[in-house]
This record gives C-alpha cells, structure tokens and sequence, in this order.
C-alpha cells in the first residue's frame, strides 16, 4: 500500500526521501514521487514505475531543499502513471500533497472544485486534496500565521474515508503540516530535524523518538520543533515516545531476502514473546492486562478477528481458547465481520490480531465491536499503532520489525501469544493447571525446536526444486494442522503465484478429491496424534491416485509410502503450528526464489493494507 515519508531539518532532504521510500518498498508500490521546497517554489519529481527510477531522475535536478515530502502510490484510483503518481498539487502551485488513503467522496468534492473553476489533470482521488485546501484558503479573509492550518484542517473536515496527509505549502516554506484520520503515519525527532514515515522500521536508522498521531491531530513541524494541534485546532502537548526496536533487525543482515532473514529470527522473536510472561511453575503475567475472574466467568463467547495470516493465527488462538479456557471462542475475517452485524455485547471480548496494527478493516471491525459495548484486545507487532490505541488492551508480540509482505515470524509469534493469554485466562478462571504446567514448559522448550525444525532446510529445498513448476499444489490437515495447511498454501500463492488450496483432510471426499491426478503434489500435516490415523488414510487416498506426497509430522508413522517426509520435533498439538508452519514458510520461500521471483515484494499484495 501507499507509503509516505518526509524530512524537515537541515540536511538535503531528497536523499534521505529516497532513502525512506527505499526502505517502504516492501509495502508494495507502483510508482513513485517526490516534492521539495526550493528557492522558487514547489518542486514535484515523480515517475511510474520504481524508487531506483526515481532516483536516476533526481540526479539530473538540482534539488537542494531541506524540507521534502515523499511517496510510493499502489493505485487504487487511476491506473498507475506518472500523472495520478504523488505529490499533487493545486492549479496555482501553493500546496502540494501526498496521502496514504481512500477519499470515498472525492466524486462530490471534485464536481464541487470543478464548479468553482479548478482543474484536474490526475484521475486520483487525492488531487483534490491540494485544491480543496487551496479554496479554504482564498476564501479565509484573516491573515495571521494559522491560515495554512484553517484551510487545511476546513478540507480534511470535508474529507470522507481514510487519510495520512504530509502538506507543503509556499505560504509557510519552513514547515511541514501532517495528519492523518485512520491511515498511518508516524514523526521521528531528533534535536534539530522531524522524519515523518507511514512506519517506524523506515526511519530507524535515523532516530528512536517518536510522536504518535491521533485521528484528527495535526502536527506543523519546523526543524527543531514539533507543535500539535486537536480537531478543534487547539494546542495539544504530546509526549514522544521511545522505541527500543534495532535498526540493524530492519536490515538484510547477510540474507538474500528479508523473508529468509524473518525465517531464521524465529527462535529468537519467539524469546521476545514469551519475554518473563511465562514461569516453568505455570503461572502468567501479561504486562498491563488485568481481566478478572468474574469477568471471563460473565463471557458468552470470545470473537478473534484479524486478516490474512494473523486470522490463522486467529484459528490456532480458538483451538487453544476452547480446549484450555472452556469459552466458546469464533475466528472471523475482519472485513466479513465489520459489515455482517455479529451479535457481541458486553458478555463479548473482541481479540484482533494485526502484525502491523494497521489494517483497515481489523480497524473497523474493532471500532464496531466497542460501539457494541465488547471489550476489545488488540494483539499486534508495532507499538503505538492505531489498533493499540483503539483497544481497551493491547498486547505486543515483540517480533521485532517484519518486513517481507508474506508474514512468518509475526504468524509464530501472534501463535504464541494467543497461547499466552489461554494460560492466563485458566489461571485466572483457576480450571486446567495441570495442562496450563505442561503447556508451559513446551512453550519455554519451543525456541530450541525451531533451531532443529530449521535444520531441514536441505529436505525442503529439493523437493521444492521438483515441485517448483506445478500449476497446483494442495495441503492437508485435520485439526490444528489444518490451520497450518491454510497458512501454508497462502504463504505458497502469495509469493510462488502457483494455484494452492488448503482442505480439511475429511472434506477430501466431499469434492477435492477429483482434483487429484496422476504426479499432483499433496502436502500433509499431521502432529496431532487423535487425529493421526485419519489424515494418513486420507493420504494413502491420494496416492492411489497418483499424488506425490510431503508429509510433515512430529510422529513416528512407523513403515508408510509418502515420497518424503520431514520430521519435527515434537510438542504439544496446541502449539504445533509454531514447528510445522517452518517447513511450509521454507517451501514457500524456496519455490519463490527457484521461480526467480521477488520474495519479499510479491506481486499485487502490500505489506500493510491500509485500505479496504
Ligand atoms: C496483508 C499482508 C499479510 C497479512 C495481512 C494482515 O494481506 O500481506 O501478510 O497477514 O495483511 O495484516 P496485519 O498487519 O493486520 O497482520
């Protein structure tokens, strides 16, 4: 998705752009810009196309301004170009815009502008920002030094849908105006210079105090100095707050992909979680969560909503729920769950799990549920992130910065967690502690099991060579495994672009079966020792009909037929997923790479889905 970046201080500030929009490659782009303010005005850059691209343009420019803003565009409005790429700018050059959002009734306020004799040249939703903000200002008969902020705050208060906006203006060429009203964006401080980024992993290097924005909220910032401001455009003091993320983790690190690097750091994000939230005797502290007894007791149900892989770890999290914690628990999409009114009250928690905090509908769908009257728990990576800020609770997987699209160390960290809080809400119900004892020391063992789940690294990576050009692959699972299937062939599609499903072992029968023909390629899970029997006739069922089979267990299966087999350590069913997604991410990563393909900017997805 969009990513925005910006610099005001007093070094050049179009290599640092550049720099920023570099590092927010991974969010997924299509083309690229970049507006400074120099000595004769606005300055706009931009192309179709990539950062490196960008960058070859800037060269022949003498762009020495110190105050800049920046973006990458995933078009949603107007094919991708170099006219709908940002900045923007209005029809007389003094406001110039990039944004990271949707204006959903941009139709309206366009047909407005357009009767009050402006012009478009972009078909974006965003170039009628500038404009708008312009015609606020012309119209604005004071003159003191708040003007910009009037008719910037007067546009946004028009503005339906999502926005993070950086504006320039020549009316105040020593400034920066930010906002944002459900999209993301975050300032980095030092002394003298603020660093504005859609995410903290890009500017890391540059500085580890950060201003969090609220909806609403601007912020003007000058070069030493940052001042906020409420909807109302009164001041606000904001405290900054400090984040002890590494910025070396946002680097590859002698890896040839951000994915294989995320891979690798599993044992390691998988300590962070854990953290000293877990003793070996069983008992649970989760910093800042304090739900009590009579409460989880009142709970008619617990509802898990989140997208993508963070809804897989959503489906892991039920199974732990239900069989640790006895309360009835659901998994839902979020964007299904925001517009099917689900019946929650104030017997309802509402967990929502997001890596980046920052998806829209997981957003949504958390606003409804408090409007519902639930308690609502956000799980997620990125500290201060919107999600956080919503939620009655928060609590931080600690998986350090992911930046590969396809999710891995975020997915077994989200798993854990939610193991986590099943500990502590049996704790606190006082039911299962001889289970919740157990539990707990598997966890504790499982960061050294995923160093020796790693180390089959060779087995994957030949069998991904003699599967790497099948039209369709298919994974198998019952139980728990079967939410490891789901992962696994999403992790396959997204950056392999080969046809995968994932099927309930037992639905095999009730259509996918027809599928299976001579040499297709099946994959099974099976780590749940109930349910061991059933998934291997299952896939004795496929190859009689000519499947080629990987079969990813943590059992002794004893004398079978598979064509390979990979064994894991073995753990707890509950968390298995956290041993047998590692041989999937590494199926996937490997296929990726045989295919020569962009691992970590696969085609068509972002990182961060900050629209609907
Ligand atoms: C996108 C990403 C996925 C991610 C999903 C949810 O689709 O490509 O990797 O699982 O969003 O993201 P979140 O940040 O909410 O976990």
């Amino acid at each position: 998705m969009c990513g925005i970046v910006g610099y005001i201080g007093n070094k050049k500030a179009s290599p640092i752009l550049i720099n920023g929009l570099t590092r927010l490659e991974y969010r997924g782009y299509d083309s690229a810009g970049i507006a400074t303010i120099e000595k004769n005005g606005i300055v706009v850059l931009k192309n179709k196309g990539r950062v490196s691209e960008l960058e070859k343009i800037l060269d022949g420019e003498s762009i020495n301004g110190t105050i800049g803003i920046a973006h990458t565009r995933w078009a949603t409005h107007g094919k991708p170009s170099t006219e709908n790429s940002h900045p923007h700018i209005d029809n007389k050059k003094n406001f110039a815009v990039v944004h990271n959002g949707i204006i959903e009734n941009y139709h309206e306020l366009k047909d407005f502008l357009l009767k009050n004799g402006y012009t478009f040249y972009s078909q974006t939703d965003t170039e009628i920002i500038p404009n708008l903000i312009d015609y606020y200002y012309s119209k604005d008969v004071l003159n003191d030094d708040k003007k910009v902020l009037r008719a910037i705050a007067s546009a946004c208060a028009e503005l339906k849908g999502s926005f993070a906006l950086e504006i320039l203006s020549t009316y105040l060429p020593d400034k920066m105006i930010v906002v944002r009203k459900d999209s993301p964006l975050v300032i980095g401080r030092t002394n003298s210079e603020n660093y504005i980024s859609s995410d903290i992993p890009a500017i890391l290097s540059y500085t580890k105090d950060f201003y969090l924005l609220n909806d609403y909220e601007y912020g003007i910032l000058s070069k030493g100095s940052a001042e906020f401001f409420d909807q109302n455009l009164k001041p606000i003091k904001k405290d900054f707050v400090n984040i002890d993320w590494n910025a070396s983790a946002a680097e590859k690190e002698g890896f040839d992909d951000f994915m294989l690097k995320e891979i690798y750091e599993q044992p390691k994000s998988i300590r962070e979680t854990i953290g000293s939230r877990l003793s070996s005797d069983g008992s649970c502290n989760i910093e800042d969560l304090n739900l009590n007894k009579e409460y989880l007791q009142s709970l008619n149900k617990i509802y898990i909503v989140a997208c993508g892989t963070a809804m897989h770890a959503g489906l892991a999290g039920k199974t732990m729920i239900e069989k640790i914690c006895n309360i009835p628990t659901e998994v839902d999409i979020a964007s299904e769950f925001r517009y099917r009114d689900p019946i929650i009250d104030e017997k309802t928690l509402v967990i929502f799990i997001s890596q980046s905090g920052e998806t829209a509908d997981t957003i949504a769908a958390l606003k409804l549920s408090k409007s519902k009257g639930a308690k609502t728990l956000a799980i997620s990576n990125v500290i201060g992130s919107s999600i956080t800020r919503e939620a009655d609770y928060t609590v931080y997987t600690h998986a350090g910065p992911e930046i590969a699209v396809a999710s891995t160390k975020a997915y077994t960290s989200q798993v854990i967690l939610m193991a986590i809080l099943a500990i502590y809400f049996a704790n606190t119900l006082q039911i299962n502690s001889d289970l919740v004892k157990n539990l707990t020391k598997d966890i504790l063992n499982l960061p050294l099991q995923i160093e020796d789940a790693l180390k089959n690294v060779d087995a994957i990576r030949n069998f991904a060579k003699r599967v790497y050009n099948e039209k369709d692959i298919f994974f198998l699972g019952r139980g728990i495994d079967y939410n490891v299937a789901l992962e696994g062939s999403l992790k396959l599609k997204e950056i392999s672009y080969i046809h995968s499903e994932a099927y309930a072992a037992g639905e095999l029968k009730h259509g996918p079966i027809a599928l299976i023909e001579n040499d297709v390629t099946v994959i099974a899970i099976m780590t749940d020792p109930i349910l061991l029997e059933k998934t291997i006739s299952n896939v004795q069922e496929v190859i009689t009909r000519g499947a080629k089979t990987l079969v990813i267990t943590n059992q002794n299966l004893g004398d079978h037929d598979f064509d390979n087999m990979i064994t894991l350590p073995n753990t707890n069913s509950l968390i298995s997923p956290v041993l047998s997604v590692i041989p999937l991410q590494l199926f996937a990563y490997y296929i990726s790479k045989q295919k020569g393909l962009d691992v970590d900017k696969p085609r068509n997805l972002a990182k961060s889905v900050t629209v609907e």
